[in-house]
């Protein structure tokens, strides 16, 4: 078992604990080390009396019955995440989004949860179920979430959602691109997208950032973006944590556990769900085991910018738009990239932002032949582009942050190219969820601005070799 942290620092750290009521202390691994690994299951494999969701029901209504200051409440937890509450308490508004911490900081985030649940409903085995939208296809919210009666049951929620009528937009939550990256970072920062087009289409409460944790489906959504990151692990290929990356490994956050009492955890603490955090999910292939000390990264990933368009801001609402490039001087260096084993070519769409959440999700197309209505199943299609957690300016509790977006552009541009494209349309078409299958009508309520357009060249280079295996 290698830990983060020496087994003195552990002592000192918890004996000092018993001393001051309000230090805090270490996760300790060992802790959960004994135990099988419980599995987090697929809910659309349960009916509504699936003891999973009868457990989840119970802890969520002994939850509610708590003082707001109690860490162990509803309101305290969901605040974690993002709250409108002030003052602020211990912990609160600590989401990571728009940043490289998305994909560890929500494990955390869902595993005191999920402890939280266990002790509050009595069932020491529970396991946070997942929505499968992804790469599963259950599109519509799971139905034990739709039952009025239900502690599962919100109102805060897109009225067709809520009556089954609705169901997500499969363009809009497409994880294809962010699936194909090889560098972490990438990947965590390209699979928010269609995680926030799934807050945005679920609406109300899910759609904002600082009440989306106060709805029971808003932990079942992020369970599968967890087992996703198994999932893009599990790919291989190169693929890896980055280890060789001391901020992202260092970076400590404070929750707190089931009695209670603060903890504090690193990326270090988290990189095994079994071996570490005592989970597995229904049906995923072998973990990777990774480990914070002794890594040999096999490549490093450098970004070269090749084209910023000089536009005005872009401005998005309920009707497509579309905003050139001309290819001229860059083409042959894109024919080149394109060739090329090593270079990824990515549109990227920076200081995006909007007053108040639009409540659409817009796809993105690069080349769409004129005419030619957007469809996310064609090889025009480079993802879709949605706003959660950063870019709104209305949300920002402290400071404010402008969204960025990347899109891997290469399928859409060998296309073009191979038509003798010489001038690229890359265009945005709003869409709403389906309707009894059916596209809905978007309707934008606030119109979303894109600050800057960039094309983008992610270089992948082999790594140096640390022969010393020493922490890095
Ligand atoms: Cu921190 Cu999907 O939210």
């Amino acid at each position: 078992m290698k830990i983060h942290f020496t087994r003195r620092q552990f002592v000192a750290t918890a004996s000092a604990a018993s001393v001051a009521l309000l230090s805090e202390s270490f996760f300790d691994p060992a802790s959960v080390l004994a135990a099988t690994p419980v599995v987090r299951r697929d809910v659309g494999g349960m009916d509504a009396s699936d003891p999973i969701l009868l457990s989840y029901r119970k802890a969520i209504k002994a939850m509610k019955a708590l003082p707001t200051a109690n860490p162990l409440s509803w309101t305290y937890q969901a605040a974690i995440h993002w709250t409108t509450l002030s003052p602020l308490l211990t912990s609160w508004d600590n989401c990571e989004h728009g940043t490289d911490f998305f994909w560890s900081w929500h494990r955390m985030y869902l595993y005191w949860f999920e402890r939280i649940i266990r002790k509050m409903c009595g069932d020491p085995c529970w396991a946070l179920p997942y929505w499968n939208w992804a790469p599963g296809s259950e599109l519509q919210l799971p139905a034990p979430f739709r039952d009025t009666t239900s502690e599962l049951y919100t109102s805060n929620r897109n009225t067709n959602m809520n009556n089954g009528s609705g169901s997500l937009n499969p363009g809009a939550i497409d994880i294809s691109s962010a699936f194909s990256q090889l560098d972490f970072l990438t990947a965590n920062s390209i699979i928010q997208g269609p995680h926030g087009s799934v807050h945005v289409e679920v609406g109300g409460w899910m759609g904002q950032v600082q009440t989306a944790a106060q709805d029971p489906i808003f932990y079942l959504h992020h369970s599968n973006v967890d087992r996703l990151w198994d999932l893009w692990l599990a790919q291989g290929g190169g693929r890896t944590d980055p280890l060789s990356d001391a901020t992202w490994k260092n970076r400590q956050y404070t929750f707190f556990d089931e009695n209670g009492n603060p903890v504090k955890m690193t990326a270090c603490d988290i990189l095994r769900a079994a071996g570490q955090l005592n989970y597995v999910y229904e049906g995923e292939p072998p973990q990777v085991n990774e480990y914070c000390l002794r890594f040999f990264p096999p490549w490093v990933f450098e970004w070269q910018l090749l084209l910023h368009l000089p536009i005005p801001p872009v401005e998005l609402n309920s009707v497509p738009v579309s905003i050139p490039i001309e290819l001229g001087e860059i083409h042959q260096r894109l024919t080149q990239a394109l060739e090329s084993r090593t270079e990824t070519i990515f549109l990227e769409l920076d200081d995006v932002e909007t007053e108040t959440q639009p409540g659409v999700v817009w796809e993105v197309f690069l080349g769409l032949p004129a005419g030619a209505a957007g469809d996310a199943k064609s090889p025009y299609f480079i993802g879709s582009l949605s706003l959660f957690g950063s870019g709104i300016r209305s949300e920002a509790h402290h400071e404010f942050k402008p969204a960025r977006f990347l899109f891997l552009l290469n399928r859409a541009l060998h296309k073009a190219l191979q038509s003798n494209q010489e001038r690229l349309l890359v265009t945005f078409v709003p869409v709403g969820i389906l309707i009894n299958g059916k596209p809905s009508r978007p309707e934008a309520k606030s119109p979303l601005r894109i600050g800057k357009v960039n094309l983008q060249v992610e270089i992948r280079k082999e790594g140096v070799k640390d022969k010393t295996g020493k922490e890095n």
